[in-house]
């Protein structure tokens, strides 16, 4: 029913699909234990992240066969507390924690619900990792108490169909926030999701910045860093605002403020406001720049050397869409952005699309580089 698979430099049990009957056979055709290979790249960031902190304490709240918890106490010696509710899963990850040699300590495993594991635990870690099925919310607030006073939280949300507004009740109901349709869905959705946190830290005078962000496949995953004190919230809730696109003139503006003041573009046209939001830097290029250097997997090094290049302005051109909408076809995006540069315009890719480019340059000027 189990099977060995390799990680990095881990070795773990994970259940083999299909070998649990199907439903025709009257049998639970899901595995008992929670596996997803795709999430490969997501656990060896994680790895590189805490080498790159050089270890610490690490919680992993719904560790489901353990593989992240596990790749991190392994990979990166970080000690590791390793939760799940589900008592299948809790004893998979002790036959993982046996198979890893790390019984003797190392790691602690405990079968509890992931806000009471967090609230028993409060200031330990200096990284909880929060990875559940959907969103976060539910224990976005336990995590922020269970970090050390300058801790890191590390939040996985696989409902990307209320954050980019698929479902805008669904996002308004669990994010307070109004996301945007359209090419810059993700980030706008990352940027709530990242925002949310600031706020529920605000609430406990807790500063929260993102050091690490990024949208990959079918989820968003966010690296913040945690600091106590009301002057650190106070700075944070500053990088807070509104992002605004006008569907006229399809220019995006935005506005660091309390509550959307803008209804009217320049054009005339009605523009549409998403958030709150965050508008700060997404990344820590100290942090990223350490785990680039240590990287070895081609996916991780790629996704890392782009997030590093990534301009922090909170919004980026999809140049095809502008192209199509000019009548012209878009000239490769690396001449989009020589052109921009040779003008005096920033310009970079961005990991969201392979044909966004985030620029300061105005969107009339982004117009004159594609014809
Ligand atoms: C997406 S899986 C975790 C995957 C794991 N982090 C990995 O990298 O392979 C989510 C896990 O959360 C557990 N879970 C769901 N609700 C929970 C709760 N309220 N408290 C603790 N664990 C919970 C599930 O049993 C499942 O194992
Ligand atoms: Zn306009």
């Amino acid at each position: 029913m189990y099977k060995i698979i390799s990680e990095g430099l881990t070795q773990i049990y994970v259940p083999v699909s299909g070998a649990f009957g199907s439903r025709v056979d009257g049998g639970d055709r899901k595995p008992p234990v929670f596996y997803n290979p795709h999430m490969r790249l997501n656990r060896g960031l994680m790895v590189l992240f805490m080498r790159a902190l050089g270890g610490g304490v690490f919680g992993d709240v719904l560790a489901g066969s353990g593989a992240k918890g596990l790749r991190v106490a392994v990979e990166a010696g970080c000690s590791v507390s390793l939760n799940d509710a589900n008592s299948d899963a809790v004893d998979l990850i002790r036959r993982n924690v046996g198979l890893n040699g790390l019984e003797g300590g190392g790691a602690v495993v405990t079968n509890l619900d992931g806000n009471c594991f967090m609230l028993e635990n409060t200031g330990r870690f200096d990284f909880i990792d929060i990875d559940p099925f959907g969103s976060p919310v539910p224990f976005i607030d336990a995590a922020l108490l269970a970090s050390k006073k300058k801790g890191f939280l590390g939040v996985t949300a696989t409902d990307t169909a209320a954050l980019c507004g698929v479902y805008p009740g669904t996002c308004f109901r669990r994010y307070l926030a109004r996301p945007l349709r359209g090419a810059l869905c993700h980030e706008v959705g990352l940027r709530i999701l990242a925002g949310y946190v600031v706020r529920m830290g605000a609430k406990y005078d807790l500063g929260v910045v993102p050091v690490l962000s990024h949208y990959t496949r079918h989820y968003m995953r966010l690296y913040l860093r945690v600091s106590r004190g009301v002057n650190s919230a106070n700075r944070s809730l500053q990088d807070m605002g509104f992002l605004y696109y006008c569907s006229k003139c399809s220019v995006y503006s935005y506005l660091r403020e309390e509550f959307p003041s803008k209804t009217l573009c320049r054009c005339g046209g009605r523009l549409r406001a998403a958030g709150p939001l965050w508008l700060g830097s997404l990344h820590d290029h100290r942090i990223l720049s350490d785990m680039l250097s240590m990287a070895e997997a081609g996916d991780e090094k790629k996704l890392l050397a782009t997030l590093l290049d990534e301009l922090s302005q909170p919004f980026f051109y999809d140049v095809h869409r502008v192209a199509s909408e000019l009548g012209v076809s878009s000239p490769k995006i690396d001449i989009v952005l020589e052109r921009l540069r040779n003008q005096g315009f920033a310009a970079s890719r961005t990991h969201f699309t392979p044909v966004g480019v985030k620029t300061d340059a105005p969107l009339e000027d982004v117009k004159k580089t594609l014809v």
